[in-house]
């Protein structure tokens, strides 16, 4: 071996000099016995458990920088709190992601825009059916926004005061959806809430999987039984249906009432099984480990591992395998294994059965996120997480797939904390909110704050790492 050449010394030095458009990506340091939910480490001597900590903590601080610029600018168009361009719901998903984050990282960069955006949104009648919205919207997308107050229920998130509680306003939404479950083909939540929308006469599962799942949250969280019931009655419905299939463990996308109920769209969507997943879970929580949860939960991990985690990349890297590889995931479908990962690793808190299965997915998962993360100068994340690097697609969706990946790994290191319910969050209590009046109380409007942008000088640090990185690679080449 010589030394290296010209060609080399050049480009180690260009990479010493933090050229901006070296690729770089997320430093991250953990291994999949990075799991403590059996045995919890000694957090002041295990020096390698803070050691992962940190760097996990930081690439779910990375990722959301950008997560929150977008979201910055795509809000700026509508001028109005929590409301993205052209999109109500997505903005629910990404403050449930930052919730899940900050909860897991002790972080709160972000906290109070997020909570500011999320009251703002529940309308002057704190139902998240503000005429604004409210005839355009499907039982879907006033879901997700119970899904992310329950999830600040569940955390701790701080209340607002003079406001309801998360947990009411979570309340409000399950009530409502209540209010609109019918008899057609024997019950269940329509897509659309209108006659007149398309996709009224569909019965979808993300809108019955996210109510299950919301109805079995809220039911652990206020110990009131109402909610367990209806749980169990979303629950039997589904697999009633062409939904969910209780043998096959398949979920189906929708069912049309107007052929009965009788076929299924076939679509897979990661989120429809994370979702009947994640209320299976709270259900065995909140049973005590009743068995048939168990076996709901497990049928249906098992068809999520082998659809959405490919064999060919691996078996432990989420894919949404009906539009990454053909390239055409909208708005909505990049977000989907966000959620799966944080409700999977939910899922391992609340079944201890399931954590050695689910672990190194989350793992997987988040080493691959570590390599795609390496867009522009920003930390951008692209959509395929299987790919040896940033894939090109950028925006606030990706980043909150990210996040949602990153967290879903968090969840199980450090001190695993699990739902909090009404005597460990007290000021959580559940209030009535009146869902059919037109009550108009004021909320005091506020200038959105801007995100900061402290994130900069981890570019350098992460270029850095990697000019060493490289450095060493490039002598080793030679
Ligand atoms: C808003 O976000 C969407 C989806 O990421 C993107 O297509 C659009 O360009 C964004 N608009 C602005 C003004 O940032
Ligand atoms: C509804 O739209 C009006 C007019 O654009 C706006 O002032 C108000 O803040 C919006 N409310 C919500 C909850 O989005
Ligand atoms: C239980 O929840 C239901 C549905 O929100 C509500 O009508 C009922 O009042 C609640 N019960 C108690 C004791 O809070
Ligand atoms: C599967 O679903 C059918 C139809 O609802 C039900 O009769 C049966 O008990 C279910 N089996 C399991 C294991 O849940
Ligand atoms: C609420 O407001 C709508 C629209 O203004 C009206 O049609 C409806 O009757 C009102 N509902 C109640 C219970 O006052």
């Amino acid at each position: 071996m010589i030394g290296p050449s010209w060609a080399q010394l050049c480009g180690i030095a260009l990479l010493l000099l933090n050229v901006p458009s070296a690729a770089h990506a997320l430093d991250i340091k953990v291994d999949d016995r990075g799991s403590s939910i059996e045995e919890p480490p000694e957090k002041e001597t295990d020096l390698l458990m803070v050691i992962w900590l940190d760097s996990v903590i930081k690439a779910g601080k990375d990722v959301a920088a950008p997560m929150m610029k977008f979201y910055h600018q795509n809000v700026s168009v509508t001028g109005i709190p929590g409301k993205l361009d052209e999109t109500w719901y997505v903005a629910a998903s990404m403050f449930m992601t930052w919730i899940q984050f900050a909860s897991a990282s002790n972080v709160d960069t972000y906290d109070d825009v997020v909570s500011h955006d999320l009251m703002f949104q529940a309308g002057d009648d704190y139902n998240y059916f503000d005429s604004n919205y409210s005839k355009d919207i499907g039982n879907d997308d006033q879901m997700f926004w119970g899904l992310a107050t329950i999830t600040a229920s569940e955390t701790g998130f701080k209340e607002v005061k003079g406001k309801p509680s998360w947990t009411s306003l979570a309340r409000a939404v399950f009530n409502m959806m209540a209010d609109r479950w019918d008899g057609e083909c024997g019950g269940g939540s329509r897509w659309q809430i209108w006659q007149i929308k398309n996709g009224f006469n569909l019965k979808n599962s993300i809108s019955n999987g996210g109510f299950f799942a919301l109805a079995a949250r809220l039911g652990l969280f206020t110990k009131n039984e109402t909610y367990a019931d209806w749980a169990n009655k979303i629950w039997d419905w589904s697999q009633d249906s062409p939904l969910v299939n209780n043998h096959t463990w398949y979920v189906c996308d929708s069912t049309n009432t107007a052929d009965g109920c009788k076929g299924g769209d076939r679509t897979q969507w990661s989120y429809n099984y994370g979702s009947y997943i994640l209320g299976a879970a709270f259900m065995y929580k909140h049973t005590k480990g009743d068995d048939i949860w168990l076996k709901r939960v497990n049928g249906l991990l098992d068809t999520t591992f082998k659809t959405f985690y490919p064999k060919k990349y691996g078996g432990n890297i989420v894919s949404d395998v009906n539009c990454e590889p053909v390239n055409h995931c909208n708005r909505n479908e990049l977000c989907f294994k966000g959620y799966l990962s944080m409700w999977l690793a939910s899922t391992a808190i609340l079944v201890p059965s399931t954590h050695d299965r689910i672990l190194p997915k989350l793992q997987g998962s988040l080493e691959a996120i570590a390599k795609i993360c390496s867009g522009e100068s920003d930390d951008l994340c692209g959509m395929r997480w299987y790919e040896d690097h940033w894939d090109g697609m950028k925006g606030m969706e990706v980043q909150m797939a990210a996040l949602g990946g990153i967290t879903g790994r968090l969840m199980l290191m450090g001190d695993v904390k699990g739902p909090k319910n009404i005597d460990t969050n007290p000021g959580g209590k559940e209030e009535a909110i009146d869902t059919d009046g037109n009550s108009s109380k004021d909320i005091s409007s506020r200038r959105i704050t801007t995100g900061d942008k402290a994130g900069a000088w981890i570019f350098g640090v992460l270029t850095m790492a990697l000019a060493v990185g490289g450095a060493v690679w490039l002598l080793w080449a030679a």
